[in-house]
Order: C-alpha cells, then sequence, then structure tokens
C-alpha cells in the first residue's frame, strides 16, 4: 500500500459532530504571532526586534564555530550510537552545566549537596524544576517578577502550581528596578511560596538587581521561608562573563540556600533547537540528593522519558575540555559585545536626534533585550507605519539591530515619540 495520502471523498457516511466542537481557540503566542507578520512582511528594509535570538551584524542566525566542529567530529565518530541517554540526562553536561553555574569552588558541590539533570532547554528544566516542587514538595504558589518572561505563568501552572503570582519589578517612571515594591511585595508572600528570580539579564527589562540588592532580597527570603528558582538563560551571553552573570546563583549557594535553577543553553551555546539545558538542584543536606534524583527520575519518565543526546553531548564535551571551552567563551564574548555596542549605537542615536525622554536605560540595560519605555501607541506606528516588529510592552531584541538598519530604527523611533506624544511606559 502507498504511504503516500490520498484524499477521500465520502457521500455516504454522516458524520457525528467533533467531540471536540465546542473548543475554543487558545490565545496566539505574541511573539511566535509576531515573528509570523514579519516573515509575511514584504516590505524591504523590515527589521524583527521582536524574536529572542542572536543575530550577526549581517543580520543572519549564527552557529558558533566550536559548535559547528563538535558536529563534525561527532558526525565522524563511528564509536557513536543512537541508544537512549538514562532518564537524567547525559552525565558529563549535568554536571559541567552545574559547576558553571555555582563555581568549582562551590561548598555545596564540593560537599555533594548538588545536583544536576539534563532537562530540554530552560523551558524543560523549568518545568521539572515546577513539578517537582509542587507534587512532591508540596508548594502551591509561585511568585515571579513583573513583567517576566511570558512563558513562566504557564510552565509552572501546568506543572501543578495552584496559585500564580507577580511581585513588582519595573519602576515605569524611572525605567528602572522597583525595588522597594519588590520587598514589599516578598515580604507579603506567604511562607512557602516559590519565587522565581531571573538569575542575570532580567527578561524582558534589561535590569538586574544590584549585589547589594541581591543581598536584600536573600536575607528576606530567608527570614520569610521563601524557596528561590533560578532562572538561568543567559549566563555568559549577557556580559561575555560567565562568573559575573552567575553571582546571583552564587551568593545564594555560599549562603547555603536550599532552591534550584533552571539552565537554558540556547542563548550562550546558540542550540535554540537542540533544547539543552540543565536543573541544578541545591540542598542543604547531601542524604536528600538521592530521594530526590529517584523521584525526578518517575517525572521525567512519565513525561518524555528521556532526553535527547545531541546538543547534550555537544555542549557536555565542550564544557570538559580546556581548549574548546576557551572557544566558547570567546565566542560567547563576540556576541556579548556586538549586543553592547548596539546599546551604545541606538543610544547615541537617539541622543543626537535630540529624541523626546531620557535613553541611558538602554545602556544601563543588560542582556539581550531592552525595555525601550516606549508605549502602546508608539508601537503599534513602528509595527504598521515602520515595518518594525517588537513586542507590545516595548521590548525589543538588541540582536536586532545592526549597522545596516540602526540609523533606520533610530530614526523610527524618534519619529514615533516625537508624532505620539506618549508618556513612556
Ligand atoms: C527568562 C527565560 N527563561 C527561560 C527561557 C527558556 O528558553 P529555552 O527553553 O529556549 O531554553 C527563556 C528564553 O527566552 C527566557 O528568556
Amino acid at each position: 500500500m502507498s504511504l503516500l495520502c490520498t484524499t477521500f471523498v465520502s457521500t455516504q457516511i454522516i458524520m457525528a459532530p467533533s467531540k471536540f466542537a465546542t473548543v475554543e481557540s487558545a490565545p496566539p503566542i505574541e511573539v511566535f504571532a509576531l515573528n509570523k507578520a514579519y516573515v509575511e512582511d514584504t516590505f524591504p528594509q523590515k527589521v524583527n526586534l521582536g524574536v529572542g535570538a542572536y543575530r550577526t551584524d549581517e543580520g543572519k542566525p549564527w552557529v558558533l564555530p566550536v559548535v559547528r566542529h563538535m558536529e563534525q567530529k561527532l558526525a565522524a565518530d563511528e564509536t557513536l550510537n543512537k541508544e537512549y541517554l538514562p532518564v537524567l540526562g547525559y552525565e558529563p553536561l549535568a554536571s559541567a552545566a552545574t559547576c558553571m553555574l555555582l563555581g568549582s569552588d562551590s561548598v555545596s558541590l564540593k560537599e555533594g549537596r548538588a545536583t544536576g539533570i539534563q532537562c530540554l532547554s530552560g523551558t524543560g528544566a523549568l518545568r521539572v524544576g515546577a513539578e517537582f516542587l509542587a507534587r512532591i514538595g508540596n508548594h502551591s504558589v509561585v511568585y515571579s517578577s513583573n513583567p517576566t518572561w511570558g512563558n513562566h505563568s504557564l510552565v509552572f501552572l501546568n506543572a501543578g502550581f495552584t496559585s500564580y503570582r507577580s511581585y513588582r519589578y519595573w519602576d515605569a517612571a524611572k525605567k528602572a528596578l522597583d525595588f522597594d515594591g519588590l520587598m514589599e511585595d516578598l515580604r507579603n508572600a506567604p511562607e512557602n511560596s516559590v519565587i522565581i528570580l531571573h538569575a542575570c539579564a532580567h527578561n524582558p527589562t534589561g535590569v538586574d538587581p544590584t549585589q547589594d540588592q541581591w543581598k536584600q532580597i536573600a536575607d528576606l527570603i530567608e527570614e520569610r521561608r521563601l524557596f528561590p528558582f533560578f532562572d538561568s538563560a543567559y549566563q555568559g551571553f549577557a556580559s561575555g562573563d560567565l562568573d559575573r552573570d552567575a553571582w546571583a546563583v552564587r551568593y545564594f549557594d555560599s549562603r547555603g540556600f536550599e532552591m534550584v535553577c533552571a539552565q537554558s543553553f540556547a542563548k550562550n551555546f546558540g542550540l535554540y533547537n537542540e533544547r539543552v539545558g540543565n536543573l541544578t538542584f541545591v540542598a542543604k543536606d547531601r542524604s536528600v540528593i538521592e530521594p530526590v534524583r529517584s523521584q525526578i527520575t518517575l517525572l521525567v519518565r512519565a513525561n518524555y522519558s528521556n532526553p535527547p543526546n545531541h546538543g547534550a553531548r555537544i555542549v557536555g564535551t565542550v564544557l570538559n575540555d580546556p581548549v574548546l571551552i576557551e572557544q566558547w567563551k570567546s565566542h560567547i564574548k563576540t556576541m556579548a559585545d556586538r549586543i553592547i555596542s548596539m546599546r551604545h549605537g541606538l543610544r547615541e542615536r537617539l541622543e543626537k536626534l535630540e529624541t523626546p525622554g531620557t535613553w541611558n536605560h538602554i545602556t544601563d540595560q543588560i542582556g539581550m533585550f531592552s525595555f525601550t519605555g516606549l508605549g502602546p501607541l508608539a508601537v503599534d506606528k513602528l509595527i504598521a507605519d515602520h515595518h518594525i516588529y517588537l513586542l507590545k510592552g516595548g521590548r525589543i531584541n538588541m540582536c536586532g539591530l545592526n549597522s545596516g538598519n540602526i540609523d533606520y530604527v533610530a530614526k523610527c523611533i524618534h519619529e514615533v515619540v516625537t508624532t505620539t506624544q506618549e508618556a513612556s511606559l
């Protein structure tokens, strides 16, 4: 029988209505809908500042040279096969990722109180960690910053949390962290609440607490008996320095917190579609590690059974190789530096054009995203009149800027800010 599908038209059978006839369409995911609109736009000067991925100065995706090298090596290695990985993943990846996060001096690592589990990129690590906390740890309330990455609520509610709440984060008037609001909201959080903390390069604002503020946050989390859940999607990618970007997580670790951290290798390795991630779990007592791992084994087994090998082997090999890791560090520096130079370029142009408002926040913020402060009218006009695509909250991906489009983008921002006269968000 042919495997090709053929069209079958029945005139005989009267179909009963589908039992799914009452299913309503779910709302579109903003970032994917925006990307689709960009792709379908035929305007030659269109600019995509929406999608959360790195682009070169030529506006192209970048496969890191060290990744290309590893792929060629893996393809040529006939000793490798396609057997299943263990349920908790490729151990050289999980242990190297945990060490990269906590640092080789970590006391919890030395004492065997920290462990890593390979997961399906950052989202998968968030989901496994959330399921573990909801089902096994009996946590039901989770707090994330307002605003936050659009997927946090979906992940935590689907994982079994029954109450998703926000703590204040962005002070729109000052275009800066609302630290007092954050502290007040955490102070009022019920004991045992899980607190999602962006490890660095907060998405979408690009604004991180200072080290002193992190210390106060840690004090409060300890005092109020809250549970820290770090989300680390940009280590190394934010500042170009792996240690600097891990400061907050390492500080909590050094204070002996029990915590989890979801790590993504999508951005810093450019491995978006390979889904390489790690869930680091830190306990107060090493005797907890084996039972926790065994429970997570069952959660994973019931979900996707075991993770994929290809990307894990790339990252696991690079992180464990003294020569390759240096190459990779130079790549993350290239990406981080390009983003920083685009920040300076955009700010400089807007200031030169005397665009109303202040623009220092563009260079004060860190990481892939900038929360521009552009209001909804300005965003609408940028998309509709100028074919510049950005999220409706005013977030732009700095990597979408390049030497070929930065003048155009600055000119259009100037135009919409001047004509909308909108108070910035
Ligand atoms: C804050 C944050 N967490 C997690 C992720 C997860 O990304 P991924 O699942 O692609 O690793 C992202 C990606 O944009 C993010 O920005």
